[in-house]
């Protein structure tokens, strides 16, 4: 059996991981050859590889990024995509296809199966943690992590010149990021792209934090939105989508709160810092848990499935249950933390 392997969409802690559970295992325990390829989608469909045995492994557990490289390549918008990807992998003699990815990169994975043939197994993979049917994607507990130690750190500079500190953390259609780091480092204000938010509620909290004497932390994901979001947008541009989103809302809010309030303010945009260097443990654990589980469900001849974390056990769900709607945070989850702008 020969299987190629491949990780698409925007990196993450943890890819490597799951590479080396996969090649361990199925070389170990079942004799397997693997072929890698790079880029993403864009590998089978240029014939592009690169070799991928127990030595191509070797110590990329605590390495962030991917050995095999990821693109955003969508093979389903290349002229005759479909032909090209199933030649390459007859020419390379792969059997089946594991497919590490967010939305974008699974969701050609299910269509590729379910029209196509082409025999899949997904593993998810997102730090924005926005993926359906699973608990958590690897990749999510880093940026907390990254995203909660950068929240402390502005804490005490926020208290020095007793300035508004907004901090812009990633997650395009879900807050998970800015709910997680926010709760765990403390922030007064937490805004998410599920819920519109009012500037002038901003604007009370804030000043209600300083008259306490305290200098205010507001954490805002990118993808969050001002209820007249539309009126202030500069560019009127949409994202792939084809949400509206306000580039530079961290930015932003910081100017509207400076003059709205008229306290100082100042923008930290955590960005790819959030999705750079080692994983955390646990994304190392999770990581490593969907790439032997990956494996066996290509052992099984389970194709068309992804595996998922449902509790604290793996399990293998449809990879179209996983991208059919994107998992976002619940009203309630949200009101539950207290910074409600409803
Ligand atoms: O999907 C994960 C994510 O990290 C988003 O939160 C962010 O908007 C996006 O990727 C940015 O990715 P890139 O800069 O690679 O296009």
């Amino acid at each position: 059996m020969r299987v190629g392997v491949l990780t698409g969409g925007g990196d993450c802690p943890g890819l490597n991981a799951v590479i080396r559970g996969v090649v361990r295992k199925g070389v170990q325990e079942y004799a397997y050859e693997f072929v890698g390829y790079r880029d993403g989608w864009r590998g089978p469909l240029e014939a592009d590889t690169i070799p991928l045995d127990i030595s191509a492994v070797r110590g990329i557990l605590p390495r962030g990024g991917t050995i095999l490289g990821s693109s955003r390549t969508n093979p389903l918008k290349e002229e005759s995509g479909i032909r090209r990807i199933k030649e390459n992998l007859a020419k390379h003699e792969v059997d089946a296809l594991i497919v590490i990815g967010g939305e974008d990169t699974l969701g050609v994975a299910t269509r590729l199966h379910a029209e196509y043939g082409v025999k899949c197994v997904g593993v998810p993979k997102t730090i924005d943690n926005d993926l359906s049917a699973t608990d958590y994607t690897f990749g999510f507990d880093t940026a907390v992590g990254i995203a909660t130690e950068a929240i402390d750190r502005l804490h005490t500079t926020a208290e020095s010149h007793m300035r508004v500190l907004v901090v812009e953390v990633m997650g395009r259609h879900a807050g998970w990021i800015a709910l997680h780091s926010g709760l765990a480092g403390g922030a007064n204000v937490i805004l998410i792209p599920e819920q519109r938010f009012d500037v002038d509620q901003v604007c009370a909290w804030v000043t209600s934090r300083f008259k306490a004497s305290y200098a205010p932390i507001v954490v805002v994901a990118e993808g969050a939105m001002p209820k007249d979001g539309e009126a202030v947008l500069k560019d009127g541009s949409l994202d792939s989508f084809g949400h509206v989103r306000l580039s530079g809302v961290g930015e932003w809010l910081a100017k509207e709160i400076e003059r709205r309030t008229g306290k100082e303010a100042r923008t930290t945009v955590l960005g790819h810092v959030q999705r750079g260097g080692t994983p955390s443990a646990f994304d190392r654990w999770l990581a490593t848990r969907f790439g032997l589980h990956a494996i066996e469900a290509v052992r099984d001849g389970d194709f068309g499935k992804m595996v998922a974390l449902q509790g604290t056990d793996i399990v293998r769900v449809p990879i179209a249950e996983a991208t059919a709607k994107l998992k976002t945070v619940n009203p309630k989850l949200y009101e539950e933390v207290g910074v409600f702008f409803g």
